[in-house]
């Protein structure tokens, strides 16, 4: 039989591991797909480029239509990133009739629905496996091995280069930006790092996971994003004394009212196994009725990482190039028709335990003043901890634990207390997830 054509969008770190992963292991991917599978053509802005995998001369292109417009080519791989003109080639591609594979889960996460509402009409498959959690067989895992299960959560740890930030600082004491700078030279980050460290690629990852564990459209638009920016060293500090991990986690939960969807950092137990995850690992908790909860651990960025998920793909689609359309597995894990519109909470309904830290001046009856604002707002406190003032300072640093509590209520107790005139500066606030 014939080898499969491929094109592909694309040639950095993504497109990069994905030549090399299939030039590697050819031999037994041909085994596994029934077929060869041929990239033909290779579209990327700068000819001219040092790449880190060598290919024959005339493989690439500067012109998509070399890619698009080609009838041989029967699967377009697109690793090229941002969402114009990612989005317009892969429409492109579905109009003529081929399959998709993408690790682009911002434009999933943005355009999925139109681009998987295409591609039912034209009836032809997009793929996205590496567009979450990189090398983490995720996407399939949630949306068949996981099948028979109503999801109750997906959490995890979502995005690598946070991960390797946070991992780096309280490690070895590393700078955020010399941290950020080293997932960059890893081939890590986002081109535009500011997805990674302000939570979009994760609340990106999140809108995909949410949508293939709860059937519902992809939105984005919805998921409350925080990312790492303004973590200060002393926070990672006073949680590790109290116990604590702190992690940037994406969250996607069924509570009895709707669905929680958000993004942010916690403080997590350092006994958990997720609290155990570093550098650029990731890992997902899924927990379903049947199954009960299950740890889904590996790689979350990276070339050949990332490669595996994108080749696996294209292999799942070689596979599917003669099954019926209607036999598919659906893109979204739940048949089109069946997708429910949960609510979605706002953050003010989110109830967590949370993690407080002012700077109080250390005389009789502050602490007291902060308790009592607490307790009149029926917020029970786990934890305080004071500590001794930093040199020269006239304050000292109060951490509080508190139990689980709606945000809105934290917020209001946030305003009180900074309204007290013993209390100076921002209070930090972090929220605290167990796990258990
Ligand atoms: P890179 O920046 O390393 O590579 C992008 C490639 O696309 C480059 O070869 C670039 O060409 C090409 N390209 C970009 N825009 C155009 C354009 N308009 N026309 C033609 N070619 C273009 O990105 P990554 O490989 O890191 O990421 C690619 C995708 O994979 C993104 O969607 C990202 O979110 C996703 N992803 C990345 C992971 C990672 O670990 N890096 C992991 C999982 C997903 P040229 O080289 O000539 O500039
Ligand atoms: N920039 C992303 C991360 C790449 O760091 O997780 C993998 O999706």
């Amino acid at each position: 039989m014939k080898a499969v054509r491929v094109g592909l969008l694309g040639f950095g770190v993504v497109g990069g591991g994905t030549v090399a992963v299939l030039t590697r292991n050819a031999h037994e991917i041909a085994r596994r797909a029934g077929r060869g599978i041929e990239i033909v053509k290779i579209l990327t802005r700068d000819p001219g480029k040092r790449r880190a995998q060598a290919v024959p001369e005339g493989l690439i292109t500067t012109d998509a239509a070399m890619i698009l417009d080609d009838p041989t080519i029967e699967v377009v791989v697109e690793t090229m990133g941002g969402i114009e003109p990612a989005r317009s080639y892969i429409l492109a591609a579905i109009a003529k009739g081929k399959h998709v594979v993408t690790a682009n889960k911002a434009l999933i996460a943005t355009a999925g629905n139109e681009i998987f509402a295409a591609a039912r009409a034209r009836g032809v498959v997009v793929a996205f496996e590496a567009a979450v959690a990189g090398g983490i067989p995720i996407i399939k895992a949630i949306r068949e091995g996981l099948a028979g299960n109503r999801i109750r959560g997906v959490a995890g740890i979502i995005n690598g280069t946070c991960n390797y930030i946070l991992t780096e600082m309280r490690e070895h004491g590393t700078e955020f930006a010399t941290a950020l700078a080293q997932a960059q030279e890893l081939g890590y980050a986002e081109a535009d790092p500011h997805f990674d460290v302000d939570g979009i690629d994760a609340a990106h990852k999140l809108t995909i996971l949410a949508a293939i564990a709860f059937g519902i459209p992809l939105a984005f638009a919805q998921v409350h994003i925080e990312g790492i920016r303004d973590l200060e060293s002393a926070d990672i500090a006073y949680a590790a004394e109290l116990g604590y991990r702190v992690k940037h986690i994406g969250i996607a939960r069924r509570v009895s009212d709707g669905i929680e969807l958000r993004v942010h950092p916690v403080l997590i137990p350092h006994k958990r196994l997720i609290a155990n995850v570093d550098g650029v690992m990731n890992a997902i908790l899924v927990s379903g009725d049947a199954v009960g909860s299950t740890l889904f651990y590996g790689p979350g960025a990276g070339a050949e990482p990332t490669g595996s998920a994108v080749v696996a793909d294209i292999i799942d689609v070689v596979r599917t190039l003669t099954t019926d359309p209607e036999l598919r597995v659906p893109h979204l894990a739940f048949q089109p028709d069946a997708l429910s519109d949960g609510p979605i909470l706002g953050m003010a309904d989110v109830t967590t335990a949370c993690y407080l830290r002012c700077e109080a001046e250390d005389r009789p009856g502050v602490l007291a003043d902060i308790t009592r604002i607490l307790a009149d707002l029926g917020i029970s406190i786990e934890a305080i901890l004071q500590k001794p003032p930093e040199p020269g300072a006239h304050t000292v640093p109060v951490i509080l634990l508190t139990h689980g509590v709606r945000e809105a209520q934290i917020d209001e107790a946030i305003a009180r207390i900074a309204a007290l005139s013993a209390v100076t500066g921002k209070i930090r606030r972090l929220r605290v997830e167990s796990f258990a």
